[in-house]
Parts: structure tokens; C-alpha cells; sequence
């Protein structure tokens, strides 16, 4: 069976600390109650503002944890620098608006080639695999491909999105439009991610889609949490993952 790898983004367990300061809850601490879980990676995106995640969780995640870390982080020369002092196992590059509540969309590879050329050239050539959160979208794939990145991660969030609103059409054309970016990325040989926005209720669809290889979740989790703790809403949406990728393994198979 392809088993689809599951990352935790542990963003928000640092937004709870930060509403209060001091240390509580520890992101680092969530590292490592998820790598028992069930998660096969980290994901932790350290922003411009620092709004959730430290220079400090970065530092500690890279020392600490057994697992790999998916350092999530913008195209800027403050981010490159960090990324090439931690060296972590991956590096997802994603568009970063000040103003924004979360990563409100993928990043523009096709328009922005100049600029991600050379970070990605130097992330590779420290072993960081590089990924680049994109729409699913053929020009943007055709992009991330010319740029030499060996992964994309697809944004799941407007499908997600879609889905909570009970726009069934709409949720429907989003999660199709997932499933042709994920042929459409693997037939240019690029590995495919997936992720933002995902719940329990979301995550089947996504996880069935048979060419995708990891996805990343976190907000819902850390959320779900509160009412049943972290573990417990891991191994649930592990379950679900690997539920529906068993299913749709059955249909291709039979
Ligand atoms: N993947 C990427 C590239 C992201 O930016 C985020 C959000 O930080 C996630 C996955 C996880 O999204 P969520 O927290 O909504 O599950």
C-alpha cells in the first residue's frame, strides 16, 4: 500500500502560549506527543511577524525531535538564512501577507520565478527538500517543475473552505480541481503534498486522491484538542486517512 504520511503543524499550540506569554503549552512538547500518535513529520511555519512560532520552537524543534521538521517559511533572505542554519529535513515555501489571517493562498511560482530561483537552488544544495505551496492549478505546477522543486504541496484550503459552507457544487469542482493538479504534478515527475484547512470531514476525498504523498493539518487538530486531547484527535484523523486510502487502494486494485 502507498501510505500517505501524515505532518503536524503545531502553529497554534504557540498561538495559545503567545495570547498569555511565558512557555505553556509547548510547542515542542506537541512534537513529541504527535510523533507517538502517529504523525511522520513536524510542519511549524515561522512568520515575518512571529506571530506564533519562535526563532526559539525552530531551534528547539531542530534539537529535540526525532522527527523531521517541515520548516514552512517565505521567499525572504531572513527566512533563507535561518533555514540554512537549522537545516531542517524540508522547506515549504509559501506566500506570506502581513494583514493575513493564515496562508490565504499558494504562492505565485510562475510570477515569482525570479525571486524563488535562487532559494530553492540554495536550499537544495544544503539537502533541504523544497516544496512549494501551490493552487492546483497546471501553470503553477508547469512552474514549480521549471524551478527544479522536487515537491509541491496543493492548498486544500478553498475546497475545505467550500465544504464547511455546505457548498456541496462548489466543494465538489474543488476537490476535482485537487485530483487534476495531483495527476497533473505527478505526471511532471513532482511529488505532491497537500494541505490547509483539512478536518475529519474534509480529509477522505483528499486522502484517497492516490498520487498525493503527505498531508500536512493542523489548525482543526490543535482545535479538536480542547475536546479530546492531542493524541486522541491525531490518531482519529490518522485513522480516517488511512481508512480512506485503503478504500481507494480496494478500487484500484479491483
Ligand atoms: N500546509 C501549509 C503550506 C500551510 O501554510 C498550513 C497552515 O500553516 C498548513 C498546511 C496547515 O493548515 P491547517 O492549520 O489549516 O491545517
Amino acid at each position: 500500500m502507498n501510505r500517505l504520511r501524515l505532518g503536524i503543524n503545531i502553529d497554534h499550540v504557540a498561538t495559545i502560549r503567545n495570547a498569555r506569554g511565558g512557555r505553556d503549552p509547548d510547542p515542542v512538547r506537541a512534537a513529541k506527543l504527535a510523533a507517538t500518535a502517529g504523525a511522520d513529520g513536524i510542519t511549524a511555519h515561522l512568520r515575518e511577524d512571529r506571530r506564533h512560532i519562535s526563532d526559539e520552537d525552530i531551534l528547539r524543534l531542530s534539537r529535540e525531535m526525532d522527527l523531521p521538521l517541515n520548516l514552512e517559511m517565505a521567499a525572504t533572505d531572513e527566512m533563507l538564512s535561518i533555514a540554512l542554519k537549522h537545516r531542517p529535513h524540508a522547506a515549504c515555501i509559501v506566500p506570506e501577507k502581513r494583514e493575513e489571517r493564515t496562508t490565504e493562498g499558494g504562492i505565485d511560482a510562475a510570477g515569482r520565478h525570479n525571486r524563488l530561483a535562487p532559494v530553492i537552488r540554495l536550499l537544495s544544495e544544503s539537502n533541504i527538500r523544497v516544496s512549494l505551496f501551490v493552487e492546483p492549478d497546471q501553470r503553477q505546477l508547469d512552474a514549480a517543475k521549471s524551478l527544479g522543486a522536487p515537491v509541491v504541496e496543493l492548498h486544500t484550503g478553498a475546497y475545505c473552505h467550500a465544504a464547511a459552507e455546505g457548498h456541496v457544487k462548489e466543494r465538489e469542482r474543488l476537490l476535482e480541481a485537487i485530483r487534476e493538479g495531483a495527476r497533473y504534478g505527478a505526471s511532471l515527475g513532482l511529488e505532491i503534498h497537500a494541505g490547509h484547512g483539512l478536518s475529519y470531514d474534509t480529509v477522505g476525498p483528499v486522502a484517497a486522491i492516490p498520487e498525493i504523498r503527505e498531508l500536512n493539518i493542523g489548525h482543526f487538530l490543535v482545535g479538536e484538542a480542547i475536546f479530546c486531547g492531542l493524541d486522541a484527535s491525531i490518531r482519529r484523523m490518522r485513522a480516517l486517512m488511512d481508512e480512506a486510502r485503503a478504500m481507494a487502494d480496494g478500487r484500484n486494485i479491483a
